[in-house]
């Protein structure tokens, strides 16, 4: 029996961070082992805020060699970037003639945009949502691993199958945003304001690319307050935040213990972060290593980037012979 087909894509427009490991990589490597799966680097995406090309050429081999550090295997995954998948650019035409501008003007990432950067509203960014469905159909992939930020782009895409199949004919199954703990993740920045991101306060996010003591400083400073006062309290957002990070890098034990303590109301924040930032460094210290020697290695590279495009194009251009059948361009 064919497995079922999953994608997902990160914009190559800085180093990588927890969140992005939290909402994404960390299914990445679980997902490889049961399905066909699809992973690329969103290069095309990063022009729509116009950065340094030359920049990004550089970040693009960093994403690759950090979802490999990350334990991203290419044998079993295809990874590509985007710009090596000409038939993405074709299905992204087509879609765009079902998208329509009332709905692509709605959509909270572009508002966001639009708010933070109105010198550069370009098409680009207006259609992202069309190119992030393009990248998804074009495997008509099933699943897709993401972050809570994606959850609108997501029920786009899905819009824009159904759109499709019926203006045309069945070609793509609907596809649904993923986590293994069903609930989407969202992981907040240290200083508790909004997620984590590439781009905002760097001593709120915590990169995959951090140093040892830099991870603790920024540990240490996180957001806490004075503590529970009374048993059992919910704990407010900013500090699930950091038990969540512990869930991720530190014993059930230690996970445990500490949960106990806030719920006895005898946690101290001190001791709490000293040791998340232990866990945290020595979680990270192998990722950002072998991420390092990865990125040295340009004829490994070169050869994964070429391996993985192989394999993109293979299934793209199939999906592409069916879309145009349907759509009578076949002459
Ligand atoms: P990007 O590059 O912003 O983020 C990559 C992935 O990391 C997740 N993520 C987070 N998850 C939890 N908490 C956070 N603080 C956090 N920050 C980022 C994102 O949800 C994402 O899964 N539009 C996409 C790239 C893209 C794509 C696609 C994704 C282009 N085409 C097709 C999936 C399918 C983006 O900008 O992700």
């Amino acid at each position: 029996m064919s497995k079922e087909i999953v994608l997902s894509g990160i914009r190559p427009t800085g180093f990588l961070h927890l969140g992005n490991y939290f909402g994404a990589l960390r299914n990445y490597v679980r997902m490889q082992e049961d399905y066909e799966c699809y992973f690329f680097v969103a290069n095309w995406h990063s022009l729509t805020t116009h950065p340094d090309t030359k920049e990004l050429q550089h970040s693009v081999h960093r994403v690759i060699a950090e979802n490999i550090a990350c334990g991203l295997d290419t044998t079993k995954a295809a990874l590509y970037v985007q710009s090596d998948v000409p038939e993405i650019a074709e299905l992204y035409l087509y879609l765009n003639m079902l998208a329509y501008k009332g709905e692509l003007e709605k959509t909270a990432s572009f508002k966001d945009k639009v708010r933070s950067n109105p010198e550069n509203v370009n098409a680009g960014l207006l259609t992202y949502p069309v190119l992030m469905s393009a990248d998804i159909l074009i495997h008509r992939a099933l699943y897709v691993p993401v972050g809570k930020d994606q959850e609108q782009h997501l029920e786009m895409a899905r819009n824009f199958a159904e759109r499709f199949n019926h203006r045309y004919g069945e070609v793509f199954p609907l596809p649904k945003a993923f986590n293994y703990n069903s609930e989407l993740v969202k992981i907040m920045g240290l200083d508790g304001n909004g997620k984590m991101s590439k781009s905002e306060n760097q001593m709120a996010t915590i990169y995959l690319a951090d140093e040892d003591d830099v991870i603790r400083k920024k540990i240490m400073k996180a957001k806490t307050d004075s503590g529970p006062t009374a048993p059992d309290s919910e704990k407010p957002d900013y500090i699930q935040n950091l038990f969540t990070l512990m869930k991720l890098v530190s014993t059930e034990e230690v996970y445990n213990q500490f949960d106990a303590n806030y719920n006895g109301c005898s946690i101290r924040y001190g001791d709490f972060k000293k040791q998340l930032a232990e866990d945290m460094a020595n979680f990270i210290k192998p990722i950002r290593e072998k991420a390092a020697d990865i990125q040295n290695d340009k004829l490994f590279l070169s050869k994964v980037i070429k391996e993985g495009a192989d394999k993109a194009r293979e299934s793209a251009s199939k999906t592409l012979h069916l879309v145009r059948a349907v759509i009578n361009m076949n002459y």
